[in-house]
């Protein structure tokens, strides 16, 4: 497996390849990889012949106030990792190959980063974009690989592929979980052993929504509402519980037959902030 953290060196590997008429799958990632990342590269590896990984803790991303610092980094368990699941190469670009100029554009995002983690995260979803658009340009590759985890980041992402005529085919995975239901993430590296305790009872309550909507409730604020005091009984504090409409990425205050939406949360378990969704079609 190679490592590489030039842009000119990765681009010549890629390069090679493409010049055997390999296919590259692509999975960008921030790093300090569990099961979930793991899926994500394997579906990859089912798409593509050869597999990329990147490995980048986004500072455009992250806001003044959010855990960019503490943000976990095991490079060498990574690399590890990659390796035995066959990976071609790993791009681990510094922060100077990244952004070692004066960055004068952004891409503006129009609507969709209203509400969801958009709506808590000012600017997250543009420094997203920015950063994928750049590995994309980077990387060139024939797929690439997100996860339903971060479903506002893969639909925003859909959107930017689709609008700015990038050659490359989005695949989303689904979402990996502990055997107790909790979304596997990076940052419940964080979590307290009592607070993991309580961590999957954002899961059940979303599981319960879904229930409760697929038994026919279609008007569910007073549904969110009770499912939301019930967390806080539990010692999570709600960012957001809703339903969102997965075209407009608004909240649904009707569902209606044949939509779909999301049902999805994001809680703060003292200073960990933990997301999860569910995708329901009516
Ligand atoms: P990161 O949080 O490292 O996640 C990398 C990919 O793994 C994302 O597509 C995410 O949705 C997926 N993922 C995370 N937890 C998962 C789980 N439990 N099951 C399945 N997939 C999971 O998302 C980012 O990095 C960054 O925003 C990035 C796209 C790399 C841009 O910086």
């Amino acid at each position: 497996m190679d490592v590489f953290s030039e842009i000119d060196s990765i681009r010549s590997f890629i390069k090679k390849k493409k010049t055997e008429a390999k296919t590259i799958g692509f999975v960008p990632t921030m790093g300090s990889l569990h099961e979930g990342h793991l899926s994500l590269i394997k579906i990859a590896a089912e798409k593509a012949d050869e597999v990329i990984v990147s490995i980048y803790v986004n500072p455009e991303q992250f806001g003044p106030d959010e855990d960019f610092e503490q943000y976990p980094r095991e490079l060498d368990s990574d690399l590890e990792k990659c390796e035995e699941l066959g990976v071609s190469a790993v791009f681990t670009p510094s922060d100077e190959n990244m952004y070692g100029y004066t960055q004068y554009l952004r891409i503006e995002i129009d609507k969709l980063n209203r509400y969801i983690d958009g709506g808590s995260r000012p600017g997250f979803f543009e420094g997203i974009l920015l950063v994928v658009n750049k590995l994309f340009n980077i990387i060139e590759p024939d797929f690439a690989v997100f996860g339903q985890k971060d479903i506002q980041q893969f639909i925003i992402l859909q959107q930017m592929v689709t609008e700015f005529n990038h050659g490359v085919e989005l695949v989303m995975g689904p979402i990996i979980r502990a055997n107790d239901g909790l979304a596997l993430s990076s940052r419940n590296a964080y979590l307290s052993e009592e607070e993991r305790q309580k961590a999957p009872s954002l899961y059940r309550s979303l599981q319960y929504i879904e229930k409760q909507i697929a038994g026919g409730v279609d008007k569910p604020k007073l549904l969110l509402a009770h499912q939301k005091s019930e967390l806080e009984a539990k010692g999570l504090e709600i960012d957001y519980l809703n339903l969102f409409d997965k075209k407009t990425l608004k909240p649904a205050e009707t569902l209606i037959k044949d939509e779909q939406y999301i049902i999805a949360g994001a809680v703060w378990l003292g200073v960990t902030r933990l997301i999860d969704n569910i995708l329901i079609e009516l």
